[in-house]
């Protein structure tokens, strides 16, 4: 079955300067009289109190003019769970659970800008509800490595993808009440050595690909917070980077909020607080008693200190404060968040291959084999940073024999032992070899069944902020286990449960079935089992390439990425953002982004290599036929219109896809690029005139 795209020429001429979409209208400025009535109440002390943290996760407000303290909460895909106030420690409550929602990269793979609101929205309610006033998230910098530490947290490799659902999440979020914050603010695209790595960049490519995502959510859905990234951007720490906080950021995209610093991102007093830095997280190292010296000292004006704390109080002033006394008092992680988790997880598991074993055939198969531990592995919490202390997870296992009860009888065996990073014995490495035992049981048991379900793919442990993945081959002798038990049951159906790419190469050969389902939430195992058993079709498609070889990607085929400097002992480079202490040779470390704006696809395209999967590939059991194209012309750009027919008898959703190219322009552009998208729900037979816009400020450079 043919993966069908969309080419609409953009025949349009193009004006050269680069039009803003139009204005999304900020809440954030209606205060502005009021504001300067409590500014010039304030103390000098009192500006300099909000500008750097009070707690782990909160900063000050001004308590003797009732202004409260801003609560911020982790994670972009669950409210995490209450932290002591002066470290990363749980707080070891009872009552702060919550929805673990889809991850970014499965949110990107459902391709729905529909669904990105509701998972925005539903984010806050469970915020409001735990007493947090903004949250740290979308996680949107642009996938350049599939290796990268936080790929499953992030969404995409396109900036377009990534924008789009980056608006809908903060629209969501924010119409609902919870500031969002965008994150990491910028260029922020690998976790080794994410602490002071200089990026290098051109301007276009800045703007074309790694700010856009920014630039959407900033001026198309008001987004109200943003994080600065720990790297450099074009030799300046992100924390003091005036191009970046104040030119960009403030002239040319007019954003009225306010930014925070990541957490222990901040490295100077004067130059962070003129640059346009708000609010320095967690400590006071450098906006504290510092900043006072500063501007007792003549350093700093006083007016510069008015305008980041004004910054600040549009915000405070555009989310309703919650008493301490209300926040957690109500259990979150209720039916109708888990609901929106499940809707997302649906649509987010992406079908590779299918040589007719799914959906599964209930009058063939009597004994399913579920191989693998990551068949029952919680993907909630693990890792470093961001988790989500959860209620309910149900996992592949858990939601195959709910969804199959007793009319076939499942089978578990572990086949491999997952990576764990908190193990005892150091010495294991996600790349260790197979377990002849586990191995040897698993191969025992897809003997005697009808159908073999393995699962394969890494865990939170093995892709987690903090270090990036030294490589992408299946971790514990995956691939080696594959093997065996395609030879001991060639009716085999691989699950990758991952947040990025894996080298599937193995496993696409000696399956007959192939699909990835994503770090997927509270409710994955329910979701993958009813596309399993054809409850529902997978619909998904992918939102990064899935490259063959590592080498391929253009970061490694460049020689911009890994860097290698000697003894980068990655724990003590964590200590040292935290502690602010770096050496001099480590400030030196520069990834030249000399791929310009080919990251991902549009590298593949340009240099013709060949990939496992595409960008934005993905099947169903259903099958889709396109017609009657049109592209007309618009007051903003065009419009694509064209038939789309669902000719099987499966109800399914196809996500269509619009690329652009330019085969005649004055400058070098990638081959094509995706310029409009649209999910549609088809029932059997089904035929709908899908028209989607295309926008010339999306078509300029
Ligand atoms: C971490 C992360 C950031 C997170 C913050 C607070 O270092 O980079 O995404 O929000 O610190 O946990």
């Amino acid at each position: 079955m043919k993966n069908f795209r969309i080419i609409a020429l953009a025949v349009l001429t193009l004006s050269a300067t680069n039009l803003q979409a139009q204005k999304y209208p900020s809440k954030l400025l209606g205060n502005e009289k009021k504001i300067d009535g409590i500014i010039s109440q304030m103390t000098l002390e009192e500006k300099i109190d909000m500008l750097h943290g009070k707690n782990m996760f909160s900063s000050a407000g001004v308590p003797r003019l009732g202004i409260a303290d801003i609560e911020y909460a982790d994670g972009p895909f669950g409210i995490r769970e209450e932290m002591e106030p002066h470290s990363w420690n749980s707080a070891h409550l009872t009552t702060d659970s919550a929805t673990f929602f889809p991850t970014g990269s499965a949110l990107a793979a459902t391709w729905s800008t529909h669904w990105a609101y509701a998972y925005g929205r539903a984010m806050s309610r469970e915020a409001r509800l735990r007493g947090k006033d903004m949250i740290l998230g979308p996680a949107i910098n642009i996938q350049r490595i599939p290796t990268g530490g936080r790929t499953y947290e992030y969404l995409s490799e396109d900036p377009l993808l990534s924008g789009m659902l980056a608006v809908a999440y903060t629209r969501g979020s924010q119409d609902d009440g919870t500031a969002v914050c965008l994150k990491h603010y910028a260029l922020n695209n690998q976790e080794d050595y994410r602490g002071f790595v200089d990026v290098h960049i051109s301007d276009r490519s800045m703007h074309e690909i790694y700010l856009r995502p920014f630039e959407m959510a900033v001026g198309e859905a008001d987004a109200w917070g943003v994080m600065a990234a720990y790297n450099k951007v074009n030799g300046r720490w992100c924390s003091e980077n005036e191009h970046l906080l104040t030119t960009i950021l403030r002239q040319q995209w007019g954003f009225p909020g306010m930014v925070i610093s990541d957490w222990g991102g901040v490295h100077s007093t004067v130059d962070a607080v003129t640059a346009g830095m708000n609010v320095e997280m967690p400590g006071s190292r450098y906006m504290g008693q510092a900043l006072l010296d500063s501007v007792k000292a003549g350093k700093v004006s006083e007016a510069v200190i008015d305008q980041r704390v004004r910054e600040i109080l549009r915000v405070r002033m555009a989310v309703k404060p919650i008493a301490k006394e209300e926040a957690n008092r109500v259990p979150v992680g209720n039916k109708e968040e888990m609901a929106v988790a499940l809707e997302v997880a649906r649509r987010s598991i992406v079908m590779l291959k299918n040589e007719k074993l799914l959906p599964i055939n209930s009058k063939r198969v009597k004994h399913i084999a579920v191989i693998g531990e990551n068949a029952v592995t919680k993907m909630a919490l693990g890792g470093v940073g961001a988790g989500v202390k959860t209620r309910c997870e149900i996992t592949p296992l858990e939601g195959l024999k709910s969804a199959i009860g007793n009319s076939m009888k499942i089978s578990y065996a572990p086949g491999y032992k997952s990576f764990d990073r908190g193990s005892r014995n150091r010495r294991q490495s996600p790349q260790q070899a197979a377990n002849p035992e586990l191995m040897s049981e698993a191969v025992k048991l897809a003997k005697s069944a009808d159908l073999v379900i393995y699962f394969a793919g890494d865990n939170r442990e093995v892709e987690t902020e903090g270090s990036d993945r030294k490589s992408i081959t299946l971790p514990s002798g995956q691939d080696e286990l594959a093997i065996a038990l395609a030879k001991a049951n060639k009716r085999l159906v691989t699950v990758v449960v991952a947040g990025g790419p894996v080298d599937i190469s193995t496993v696409n050969d000696v399956s007959k079935s192939l699909l990835v389902s994503w770090f997927n939430g509270s409710m994955g195992g329910q979701a993958l089992a009813e596309v399993l058993t054809g409850k529902i079709s997978p619909s998904g498609k992918l939102p990064m390439t899935w490259p063959i070889h590592l080498e391929d990607v253009p970061a490694y085929a460049t020689g911009s990425y890994p860097q290698n400097i000697q003894n980068n002992a990655q724990g003590d480079i964590f200590v040292d953002i935290t502690q602010n202490r770096s050496n001099e040779r480590r400030q030196q470390l520069v990834a030249n982004y000399s791929e310009e704006s080919l990251v991902g696809y549009r590298w593949y395209d340009q240099k013709q290599a060949s990939v496992a999967y595409p960008f934005g590939f993905g099947l169903s059991y259903a099958s889709f036929r396109y017609d009657q194209l049109e592209v007309q012309p618009t007051a903003e750009g065009f419009d694509v219109h064209f038939q789309l027919r669902n000719v099987s008898s499966a109800d399914a959703e196809e996500v269509a896809q619009v690329y652009v190219s330019r085969p005649s322009s004055r400058i070098e552009r990638p081959v094509k690029e995706l310029k409009g998208f649209q999910r549609v729900a088809l029932k059997a037979g089904e035929s709908k005139t899908v028209t989607i816009p295309v926008r010339r400020s999306d078509l300029c450079h």
